[in-house]
């Protein structure tokens, strides 16, 4: 094919025009398979993924596995054969990554693990794990829990009821464990049920439903997330008793939803978990293109809003 002088210079002005953000932008692809979108905290996640992508001059290409880990394992492959620069992942379970993981290796496309990481020997299938400390988190919940009985003079057992996450995912898993450590060091802290909510606010409230038909003496609810706390407010409240007051609820993540559930009166406590993971996603991909290499882990920072202080707390929420 013959290309003239003239269409050649024309790209090459056309090349020079473009702004340097739009040139920088075809140099670095992030493909993300996205979990699903179970909940709030989620939403917040890919928001801020979908608004620091362009912000950082990067190309996004996004999907959603609607919590099916078929559907991110496909996805992981069609970002492998497209031949992106960098991909990244919420898994939604910890295990039966090493075979797609192995594959991105091979193909020399680093691999960025988004707020849960995965249960694999081999650590050199990711570059890097962005995400909270999911056991420090029930670790916090249990805390807050004992202090809170402690001030209210409630020293006899105490009847708890777990609302886990999806089975087999790493927040379900850790806060599970975090959680269960404190409550082994209190003899009157009971769990006496515990079942998935799969972190939705619709499996949250029909979890809680059979709980207070088999169980009218439930005194406490530990949600894993804050949909199914939401969930399980409105169960508790069709079931003619007052959430917050008559069962005291704690649960994670420190959504806008749990603030309003707090200022309410009808949620005592949220342990944060930050979604707002965007600008240090788009930060490790332009690091691992420039050959970096990042720390294993990199922790989120949060914090711990028991009710009272939900009302100040509530204007500076960003999620
Ligand atoms: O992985 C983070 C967890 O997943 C959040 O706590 C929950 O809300 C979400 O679905």
């Amino acid at each position: 094919m013959k290309v003239s002088i003239k269409s050649v210079s024309t790209l090459a002005l056309l090349i020079l025009a473009m702004p340097v953000a739009a040139v920088a932008a075809g140099k670095l692809t992030l493909g993300f398979a996205q979990l699903g979108a179970e909940s709030e905290w989620r939403s917040a996640e890919t928001d801020s993924i979908k608004k620091e992508a362009p912000a950082a001059g990067i190309t996004l290409k996004f999907s959603d596995a609607q919590q099916k880990q078929e559907n991110q394992i496909k996805a992981i492959r069609a970002y492998i054969a497209q031949k992106v620069d960098v991909i990244a992942f919420a898994p939604v379970v910890e295990t039966g990554w090493d075979t797609v993981l192995g594959e991105a290796k091979a193909a020399h496309i680093p691999v960025v693990l988004t707020d849960r990481s995965v249960d694999s020997k081999d650590k050199s299938l990711y570059a890097t794990f962005i995400g909270s400390d999911f056991v420090e988190e029930g670790h916090r919940a249990g805390t807050w829990l004992v202090g809170y009985l402690t001030k209210q003079g409630i020293t006899g057992d105490v009847d708890i009821v777990e609302l886990q996450g999806t089975v087999g995912a790493a927040p379900a898993i850790d806060r599970q464990k975090g959680f269960k450590d404190i409550v082994a060091q209190h003899p009157n802290l009971k769990i006496t049920r515990s079942q998935t909510g799969d972190f939705t606010r619709a499996k949250g409230k029909e979890v809680m439903e059979a709980f207070l038909k088999a169980d009218p003496g439930i005194q406490v609810v530990f949600a894993h997330n804050d949909d199914m706390a939401i969930g399980a407010i409105q169960a508790i409240e069709e079931a003619g008793k007052k959430p917050g007051k008559d069962i005291i609820l704690v649960s994670i993540d420190g959504v806008k939803g749990a603030f309003e559930a707090m200022v309410a009166g009808k949620l005592n406590c949220t342990v944060e978990c930050n979604p707002l993971l965007g600008k240090q996603l788009m930060q490790a991909c332009k690091d691992l293109k420039a050959g970096k290499t990042l720390p294993k882990w990199i922790v989120t920072k949060e914090g711990v809003f028991p009710a009272e202080t939900a009302a100040a707390a509530f204007a500076s929420r960003q999620y």
